[in-house]
């Protein structure tokens, strides 16, 4: 099967565009698809910086009227199969949302359903998870459908929350999974081993059991200590 193209929508640092980009480089041969433009709704994005630095075409995309217009034609241009979302903040479009129905994702820093919806982003999220005394969290990365995080979810890894958490600490444990979980669920959308079905299920899925970071925990760098789920059931 030919590489799959995918677009990369951005507004922040860009560290889960890096993690993508990195994951695919490190698979090789053996990868599904290439990152082939990155669009920002901020032309100071420092995700569209990461991209020029690594020779990616890199695009603001002016947020007036002719957003949703010119948009659309740099995907359909760039022959675009599959749309990222990596922290961008912005309604997509509904047009782009419709041409790319099962073909556009995003990751969102909880676990969905709950701590989503319309301004639930960034520190707010895990603000949210704290003072709701979860305890657990982690990413979901989901299909993206005209209403904020409602899409169906095609994989979730859970982290911790622990005592005396703080929204940085807990914001920072959570990102590291994302790092881990996106580009592998990218990835396996790109190849064909999930996808969305007509009637909005999502059929196939990542298998994590085949993964070198299975079932893992992902705890803070600091104490070294990832905690396999099998150990925690054992008890
Ligand atoms: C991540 O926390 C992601 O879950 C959310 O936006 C943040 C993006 O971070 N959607 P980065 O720009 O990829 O570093």
């Amino acid at each position: 099967m030919s590489l799959r193209r995918i677009a990369v929508l951005v507004s922040g640092r860009g560290s889960n565009l890096r993690a993508l980009v990195e994951h695919l480089d490190a698979r090789g041969g053996l990868r599904s698809a290439d990152v082939v433009l990155v669009a920002s709704d901020r032309v100071d994005a420092g995700a569209l910086a990461f991209a020029r630095e690594r020779g990616l075409p890199a695009e603001a995309v002016a947020m007036d009227d002719t957003h949703e217009r010119s948009l659309g034609a740099l995907l359909h241009h760039a022959a675009i199969d599959l749309v990222v979302l990596a922290g961008y903040v912005r309604r997509v479009p509904p047009s782009i949302v419709r041409d790319f129905a099962g073909r556009i994702v995003n990751v969102h820093p909880a676990l969905l359903p709950s701590f989503g919806g319309a301004g639930m982003y960034g520190a707010r999220v895990h603000r949210a998870v704290l003072d709701a005394g979860a305890r657990l969290s982690g990413p979901t990365v989901h299909f993206v459908t005209d209403e904020y995080d409602r899409g169906a979810i095609i994989a979730q890894w859970p982290v911790p929350v622990f005592v005396g958490d703080n929204v940085e600490r807990l914001a920072a444990r959570v990102l590291r999974a994302e790092h881990a979980l996106y580009p592998r669920t990218v990835d396996a959308l790109a190849a064909g081993r999930v996808s969305l079905a007509p009637d909005g299920r999502v059929v196939g899925g990542l298998d994590l059991a085949a993964e070198d970071v299975a079932f893992t925990l992902v705890t803070d760098e600091e104490t070294d200590s990832a905690h396999s789920i099998d150990q925690l059931f054992a008890h």
